[in-house]
């Protein structure tokens, strides 16, 4: 392991010496400054590992150093030191983004231990936030595919609400793509450091849903054997899609409008509210407006939830999106099968753009991979699609082997 870089602040030099000692011996490389400003002006032109520093200073204190620091390197860790009975002056420090604080005297091991934590911490915060770029990158918005003008608005829409906090309510048909948006929307917002969490509402039973959604804790129920955060914690700084909310019955809907108009919950069996920050993106497949007017769903929740719609047309309504969609799968489904057709027949083409796709986006990607797997040349075609597909539009050259029943009987 590579040499860490310490800076540590300390005016008292018979306590740097002997600290800048101890942490040599334990590997690190020790740079000291005796000052506030003269430590400013150091994490301002180079990068530390970590940063010890005293909070009492002979000039400045402590906390203008935390506070340079994390405004010039915001990963870098530092770890202040107190004398002691400083309470306050230490939770000020914290407040102020340090990541930990020791009371003199200070032990050699423990901040060799702090310290240790603290580049731990960062190393995996930086980890965290490389695989996230990576898994973006591979699944991001740039994966939309929005041929049809339809589509191109519904990306002009995700790429509005992205910046904002306002909930979301999509609706589409099953398969459409409702959840691929709900990610874009949190991939492309602020909040995309956060957790996306997804759930779907029509999965659980009520009192399961609701502990799912909101935790619970220890003995509220049985086998509740300890507390739980909820989903509505877990989402906090990030989004949470309520998938087929629908389906919530009408004690969890009042639970949830609380939630979004007041931004706290209630975990089950307490009575204590906890604040919530999380970003509400829900989906239905059903008509909500229907449901409301029939008294079927709360029609507060709805307007609520309907501060700003997007609605995913069918596939059948924006062709122009088939081919492409089409390829992406082709292409992706390659990659997996090792199958070496590339492309699609003119004909295959023919039948996928006149099939009606009732399963949308969803039912297309599963006949591409399962033509794939039927493909024995270098291209898909026709006869590879499921037979309902492929009779979508007439073989070439074929007689048309029926006639619209409505022709035959004029005839
Ligand atoms: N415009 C699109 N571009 C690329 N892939 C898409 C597009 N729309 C949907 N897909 C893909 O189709 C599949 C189904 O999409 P998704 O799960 O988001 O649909 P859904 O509306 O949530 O369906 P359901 O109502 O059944 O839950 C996913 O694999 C998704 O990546
Ligand atoms: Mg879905």
């Amino acid at each position: 392991m590579d040499e860490k870089r310490i800076l540590l602040v300390e005016d008292d030099s018979a306590q740097a010496a002997m600290l800048g000692l101890e942490l040599k011996r334990r590997g690190f490389r020790v740079e000291a400054e005796r000052s506030a400003p003269a430590a400013v002006a150091r994490v301002e032109k180079e990068i530390f590992d970590a940063v010890v520093t005293d909070l009492r200073l002979g000039s400045g204190d402590g906390l203008q150093v935390v506070a340079a620091v994390k405004s010039s390197q915001p990963e870098t860790g530092v770890i202040v030191i107190t004398g002691h009975g400083s309470i306050d002056t230490a939770v000020a420090a914290m407040k102020a983004g340090a990541f930990d604080y020791l009371t003199k005297p200070v032990e050699p091991e423990e901040l060799t231990l702090a310290l240790r934590k603290t580049i731990e911490h960062r190393d995996l915060v930086g980890e965290v936030r490389r695989l996230r770029a990576e898994v973006r990158e591979r699944q991001g918005f740039a994966k939309i595919v929005s041929t049809s003008a339809q589509m191109k608005r519904v990306l002009d829409l995700i790429s509005k609400v992205a910046a904002t906090d306002a909930t979301v309510l999509i609706t589409g048909e099953s398969g459409t793509g409702k959840e691929l948006v709900a990610r874009a929307i949190h991939e492309n917002s602020p909040r995309r450091d956060g957790s996306f969490v997804a759930i779907n509402c029509g999965a659980l039973p009520e009192g399961l849903l609701e502990s799912e959604l909101f935790g619970h804790v220890k003995g509220s129920f049985t086998g509740a054997d300890r507390n739980k955060r909820g989903l509505f914690e877990e989402a906090s700084g990030g989004t949470l899609f309520l998938d087929e909310i629908s389906e919530t019955t009408p004690g969890l809907q009042v639970k949830l409008l609380r939630a979004l108009q007041e931004g706290e919950i209630r975990r089950v069996g307490d009575n204590h509210p906890v604040k919530v920050s999380a970003r509400v993106v829900a989906a239905t497949n059903r008509d909500l407006k229907k449901l409301a007017t029939e008294g079927k769903f709360r029609d507060d929740l709805y307007y609520r939830l309907k501060v700003f719609p997007i609605e995913i047309p069918p596939l059948r309504e924006r062709p122009e999106d088939i081919p492409p969609l089409a390829e992406t799968f082709l292409k992706k489904a390659r990659v997996r099968s090792g199958s070496a057709a590339a492309k699609f027949t003119p004909a295959a083409l023919k039948s996928l753009a006149s099939y009606a796709w009732p399963g949308n986006v969803r039912e297309l990607e599963h006949a591409v991979e399962r033509a794939l797997i039927m493909a024995s040349g270098l291209a898909v075609d026709r006869g590879d699609l499921p037979p309902e597909i492929a009779d979508a539009a007439p073989a070439a050259k074929a007689k048309p082997a029926k006639r619209p029943a409505k022709r035959a009987a004029v005839r």
